[in-house]
């Protein structure tokens, strides 16, 4: 088998993140070096509790959990309970986390790994905000030749956006840090609304999750039926987006997405398109390209890939 790919994910734990998560623990291919929360979908003290909960779930309460940005860099932090709940991870019932809170910031973290491990050997992961993200690469400039690759989910072209018309959340909550990881020169793969939107749970998808019967699978049905309802509600959808777990999903089996090399640039000034991810998809500019950008999946491979690797899970 080829080495472990290393792997940090980034998250602010919301229920897709949850999903993300396991699945990188399911998966031998992946070596989870640890889990950096960041403010996002709730605030940071909820969201390190949940990353906490979800390493529980799977069994892994030695990973190395760290909590990071309580703010964006600039802006002032905006949420998303009316989506995820008022704990991040409404739907189960889970106890409080035995998995401990390490010790020390998680930009430290992020830092020190990227130092310490070979160079371009580790991929990180942001499944929210960017803010740890940049403040690291703020803190420690040497670390951006050194990260593998990042793969993050965020952004929106042909969708648009999910918390203003333009605008995605991921990226609308700290501009300025997915601006600053953009420029940076790292190797980037974005996954968007626009084929997140296509990862669609559905009430056959859920059920499937839900008949492996384990007490992860059963906690993760009950995760995405809350979560799902949002949508359902407000769209009339069947089931909901499953954003975050795309980006494992891809390195794991690119080859069930196809995108375009192109150039990302992130609106930071316009309060009308503030976190605007403008991607020169038609390359209609000659700015140079600095992220695959992933536009189509196949869902039912990739549901097919969630369901047997959760089925792995206690
Ligand atoms: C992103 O925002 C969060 O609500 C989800 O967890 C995902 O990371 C989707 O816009
Ligand atoms: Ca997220």
């Amino acid at each position: 088998m080829a080495p472990k790919q290393k792997l940090i994910i980034d998250t602010d734990p919301g229920q897709d993140d949850a999903v993300a998560m396991l699945l990188a623990f399911a998966s031998p291919e992946l070596d989870v070096l640890g889990i950096t929360t960041v403010a996002g979908n709730v605030p940071l003290a909820l969201t390190q509790e949940n990353a906490r909960k979800i390493c529980d779930l799977a069994g892994c309460t030695d990973m190395p959990v760290f909590a990071g940005a309580e703010q964006p860099l600039a802006r002032s932090l905006v949420t998303a309970e009316h989506v995820h709940g008022s704990t991040g991870l409404d739907g189960p019932v889970l106890p409080p986390p035995a998995t401990p809170l390490q010790d020390g910031h998680a930009v430290d973290f992020l830092i020190d790994t990227i130092r310490s491990e070979d160079s371009g050997s580790v991929t990180i992961a942001p499944i929210g905000p960017l803010t740890n993200i940049a403040m690291a690469l703020r803190k420690a400039p040497d670390i951006a030749e050194r990260i593998g690759r990042i793969v993050m989910m965020g952004g929106g072209y042909f969708e648009g956006g999910n918390i203003t018309p333009a605008a995605e959340f991921n990226i609308y909550v700290d501009p300025q840090a997915a601006a600053e990881m953009f420029a940076a020169g790292i190797p980037i793969t974005m996954m968007p609304l626009d084929v997140t939107h296509k990862a669609m749970t559905t009430a056959a998808r859920t059920a499937a999750i839900r008949a492996i019967g384990s007490k992860t699978a059963v906690a993760v049905a009950d995760m995405l039926e809350f979560y799902e309802r949002f949508d359902e509600e407000k769209y009339g959808s069947d089931g909901g987006p499953l954003h975050d777990p795309c980006t494992i999903a891809w390195m794991l089996q690119p080859e069930r997405f196809s995108g375009r090399h192109c150039n990302v640039e992130i609106e930071t000034e316009s309060d009308l398109t503030m976190g605007m991810t403008v991607i020169d998809w038609r390359q209609v500019t000659d700015r140079p390209h600095n992220a695959f950008v992933v536009g189509d999946l196949d869902a039912d491979a990739f549901f097919r890939l969630i369901t047997d690797r959760l089925a792995k899970l206690p």
